[in-house]
């Protein structure tokens, strides 16, 4: 084997020498004799991911299988992003994970790489990292929770925590209540047990081929987490052996088979963003408008928070996302591989659904057309998305008056005042929330609504914004507008009163006033302060748009897995 770690280890030299001394700490001499692939474990475990503080567990699980194929396993810390704790939003320092994690990998003496992730941006920045490294690469998801329960009900993770809120705003439920369920939310380790960003990237990373297949979903508690663990770690032996490298494995096809897998799941508009980013590091061409075209007509077959009922525990139970891919196989690309080198589809020969009430027959949807709209119009040029199956569908088709906010600040001083003058046909419009405005376009885009029309029983509304939304969050939400505010977009120059028009069947959000007019008006400049330096200054100069995924411009596209110039 021509292994790149060879580079370091081979020869008989002074710098050889020093490289293979430096590592040896118990290890004998022939682990760096040229035919034992080194396997570095991208690990995003931390105390402060708690989603992730179990993986350090599976990468116990991954170097067994590492030794037993007769590869040697490292472990690499790399950044690792707990989505409810970091500030002021995760999505800004995913670019910077991607691009710690991608140059630590290059600059080190490896031959390929198992990916532990498992909170929302994490499985993205290493998806990212090891499609700009290309070298080759397996995805461990950590896996979800198991579910916890409040007096009866069962809790999804995020979902239920908008959902209780906003009863207490609504007077139909008690603080001391809704503060004793806070200990029942979290039942095990794991990420969100709802089809929120964590659960539906791990379904993505598995739909691109990039995990054994039927990983994604496993419990994080399951002893079936840390057998495919094992496997993983073999299997990367393997890939190294074999040549097959995140390229020849995320092909167009691949993220195709990711769009209909996100449609039949019920996934988070999150998935667009990371999906964009993702096949910009290959050179893939994806573009906003396939989510729309190959997502449309497929089914929604998973009861799922926060489009349906159940949670990923019953997902699993139920047969799993096998089953829920073997039920659109026909819309499935036949020939994309997947990391053992078999298309996806080969693998969903044994797959069945144990219980229809979780996974729905495709002859039987929950809903027959559940892809991601993308909408276009004088408010969004470059384009918004909305996800129908979390949509309340009476409001697919509104037309309203605008209620604007220049920030989240502001709809915290102003959403609940008994002045605001807004009523339920209202459309609340929200900016200065993108990429560049925020900056890091944070998941406020599903804005609380005002507490006097809570109290009238009012549960959603038409809602718009250059910002993302949490995946376990629901709602009549446009998302992601193109361009933001803050770099000029239309959105800017909306005024409260202006007449709004969201047509989902048409593909429309435009505001009804004469184009003449509209841009005549000022844009109103919001967002946050200039950030002064650092990264939020390297951010908010290279961020892109979000319908080319907000990546750095010059993070597109992939640098290899060349090996650099000797260190000393
Ligand atoms: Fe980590 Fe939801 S907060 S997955
Ligand atoms: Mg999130």
């Amino acid at each position: 084997m021509d292994l790149r770690s060879s580079r370091w280890y081979s020869g008989n030299d002074r710098n050889s020498y020093i490289h293979r001394a430096w590592m040896r700490r118990g290890l004998p001499r022939e682990a760096f004799e040229g035919d034992r692939p080194h396997i570095a474990i991208a690990n995003t475990a931390s105390d402060l991911t708690p989603c992730n503080s179990h993986l350090n567990e599976v990468a116990q699980s991954v170097m067994h299988g590492v030794w037993e194929a007769g590869g040697v396993p490292l472990n690499l810390p790399v950044v690792s992003l707990g989505e409810t704790n970091v500030r002021p939003t995760a999505m800004l320092w995913r670019n910077l994970a991607a691009m710690a994690t991608e140059e630590m990998l290059r600059a080190n003496p490896i031959d390929g790489v198992v990916l532990l992730g498992g909170c929302d941006k994490t499985i993205p920045s290493l998806l990212m990292a090891a499609a700009s490294v290309d070298l080759p690469a397996v995805v461990v998801p950590g896996g979800p929770m198991l579910t916890g329960h409040f007096r009866g009900t069962p809790l999804g993770c995020g979902t239920d925590v908008w959902r209780l809120s906003e009863e207490v705003r609504a007077g139909t439920l008690s603080r001391e209540a809704f503060l004793e369920s806070e200990s029942s939310m979290i039942r095990s380790r794991g990420h969100c047990n709802t089809m929120g960003t964590a659960s539906t990237m791990a379904c993505m990373a598995e739909a691109l081929g990039m995990t054994l297949p039927g990983t994604a979903g496993t419990p994080a508690p399951d002893s079936r987490l840390l057998e495919r663990s094992h496997e993983s770690g073999r299997l990367a032996v393997d890939l190294v052996k074999q040549g097959r490298r995140p390229s020849q494995v995320m092909t167009r096809g691949s993220f195709l088979n990711a769009i209909v897998t996100l449609a039949a799941v019920g996934g988070s508009t999150n998935a667009v963003v990371h999906l964009l980013a993702i096949a910009g590091r290959l050179g893939v061409d994806l573009t906003l408008d396939d989510f729309d075209r190959t997502g449309s007509g497929v089914p929604l077959l998973v009861d799922l928070q926060p489009a349906g009922r159940h949670l990923m525990d019953d997902l699993f139970r139920a047969g799993g996302l096998a089953a829920v891919l073997k039920e659109v196989e026909d819309l499935l690309d036949p020939s994309a591989l997947t990391v053992t080198g078999r298309p996806l589809a080969d693998h969903l020969a044994g797959a069945e659904i144990w219980d229809e009430s979780v996974i729905r027959r495709r002859s039987d949807p929950i809903l027959p057309d559940a892809g991601i709209a993308v909408l276009r119009g004088n408010l969004a040029p470059r384009g918004a998305v909305i996800k129908p199956a979390a949509a309340s569908p009476e409001l697919l088709r509104h037309r309203g008056r605008a209620v604007v906010f220049d920030s989240v600040e502001d709809v915290y001083a102003r959403l609940d005042s008994p002045d605001l003058d807004v009523d339920e046909t209202s459309v609340l419009v929200l900016r200065g929330c993108g990429p560049k405005g925020y900056p890091g376009m944070p998941e406020v885009g599903n804005l609380p609504l005002p507490q006097k029309l809570l109290a009238k029983g009012v549960r959603d509304m038409v809602r718009i914004s250059d910002a993302r939304m949490s995946g376990t969050a629901y709602g009549t939400v446009v998302l992601h507008t193109a361009p933001e505010a803050a770099a000029g977009g239309p959105l800017a120059k909306v005024r409260t009163g202006d007449p709004i028009v969201l047509d989902v069947a048409a593909r429309r959000l435009d505001v009804d006033i004469p184009d003449a007019e509209l841009h005549a008006r000022p844009p109103v400049v919001t967002g946050h302060a200039e950030p002064a330096r650092g990264w939020e200054r390297l951010y908010a100069d290279h961020v892109t748009q979000a319908d080319r995924g907000a990546d750095l411009d010059f993070l597109i596209g992939s640098s290899g897995d060349a090996v650099g110039r000797e260190s000393h």
